[in-house]
């Protein structure tokens, strides 16, 4: 995948389409073109077998069944459509009644923009701080409840420094409390195993360019038993997804869906095993080519993909001369303002420590030559200290 000059190392941010993947999307923009809503004629039915065999794969991997599986355009669709379409459904239900929400202050953008949108229409939202590894306790969520909290929605595994968090009992302290639970597993899926059915999961967001799937493509998981979750849908139209999510469907996104997550579900152990044992190389080497370096995270509990380092020199003076690393400074999930990352902030880093913090993300076409290539390109970027 990369060059001797190039090294990607930002697979946080997006993974290439896995080719095998690419062959299986291929045909459904050419021959098989058709529109899965022509109930009437074989180009459609091939299109609406497509999707529904996606549908499947991607139920499959994440332990629900295909009608709770609803695709959309990514997870920043997703997790709007979560909370959005739950407040909504809520409001409907009860007019007068205060709606309560709690959240970390390290969630990716586009839950905390949305809850800070929904802020402005009159929804109370927390947004908890987190410990010192970037993970929500239990225990913070338990004291910060009140009897009108309605949704707990919290980060699987964190985009920027990787740590995860207890979703099994965050989202046991939901069914306990009878208050829906949300989680935004992004950067979880195709990671570790996942069961939404028997954690309890009420609705789950996620995407299909981070498990080398295509971009513009994802899902939103709403559970339909025990309880049965409705939330009322974001986009309105021609009332596709059974009503829920209108908008003719990007087919060739969606069978690249579902193939990406038939091969996590066939892959994911021994992949997850081989980048466990690549990034904790790397985190040896550089700890003994860059002396001072700090890890951010949880030093064990995070993901297997992801290393998040804050440096001596700040990273805007690193970039110049580590251009053939494709690293990232902060989340490139977002636009790339220069604005210190909220999740650093939430971590308790100043706004120097954050100015010197790099994440490195390792992938699918990652090798062990290419990580010890990448610690000596920045073991040589750096300036030594005196001594
Ligand atoms: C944790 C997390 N949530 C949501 C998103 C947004 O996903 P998408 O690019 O599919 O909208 C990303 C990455 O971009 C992410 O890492």
């Amino acid at each position: 995948m990369n060059s001797d000059a190039y090294i990607y190392l930002d697979y946080n941010a997006t993974t290439p389409v896995d080719p095998e993947i690419f062959s299986e999307m291929e045909p459904y923009f050419k021959e098989h073109f058709g529109n899965p809503a022509s109930a009437g004629h074989p180009w459609g039915w091939k299109a609406e077998n497509a999707a529904e065999r996606a549908r499947l794969q991607v139920a499959n991997l994440i332990g629900a069944k295909p009608n709770e599986v609803f695709f959309t355009s990514g997870a920043t669709e997703s997790n709007n459509w979560a909370v959005f379409g739950l407040v909504s459904k809520l409001r409907e239900e009860s007019p007068t009644e205060p709606i309560h929400i709690l959240t970390s202050n390290v969630e990716h953008s586009s839950i905390k923009n949305s809850l800070e949108a929904l802020k402005m229409q009159n929804v109370e939202v927390d947004f908890l701080p987190v410990n010192q590894y970037g993970q929500i306790e239990v225990e913070t969520v338990r004291k910060a409840l009140k009897p009108h909290t309605q949704m707990l929605s919290f980060i699987w595994m964190n985009n920027e420094i990787g740590s995860i968090n207890p979703i099994s009992e965050l989202a046991a302290l939901c069914k306990e409390k009878k208050i829906y639970f949300h989680t935004d597993a992004t950067q979880a899926i195709g990671k570790i195993p996942m069961n939404v059915t028997d954690l309890g999961i009420d609705l789950m967001s996620f995407s299909g360019h981070k498990i080398y799937g295509p971009k513009g493509i994802g899902a939103l998981f709403i559970r339909s038993k025990d309880p049965k979750v409705q939330i009322h849908p974001l986009l309105y139209g021609g009332g596709h997804e059974r009503g829920q999510r209108s908008g003719t469907l990007n087919v060739p996104g969606i069978v690249g869906l579902g193939a990406a997550a038939s091969f996590c579900q066939k892959n994911q152990v021994e992949e997850t095993a081989r980048l466990t044992q690549l990034r904790d190389i790397m985190w040896v080497k550089l700890q003994m080519a860059l002396p001072g370096v700090l890890l951010n995270g949880h030093p064990s509990e995070r993901s297997c993909n992801n290393l998040n380092i804050t440096l001596s020199c700040s990273t805007d003076s690193l970039l110049p001369r580590i251009q053939n690393l494709g690293v990232s400074t902060g989340s490139a999930c977002g636009t790339g303002q220069a604005a210190m990352s909220h999740v650093l902030k939430g971590l308790g880093l100043s706004p120097a420590e954050s100015q010197r913090t790099l994440r490195i993300s390792l992938g699918r076409w990652t090798t062990e030559k290419e990580i010890l290539r990448a610690v000596e390109i920045l073991q040589n970027a750096i300036p030594k200290r005196n001594t």
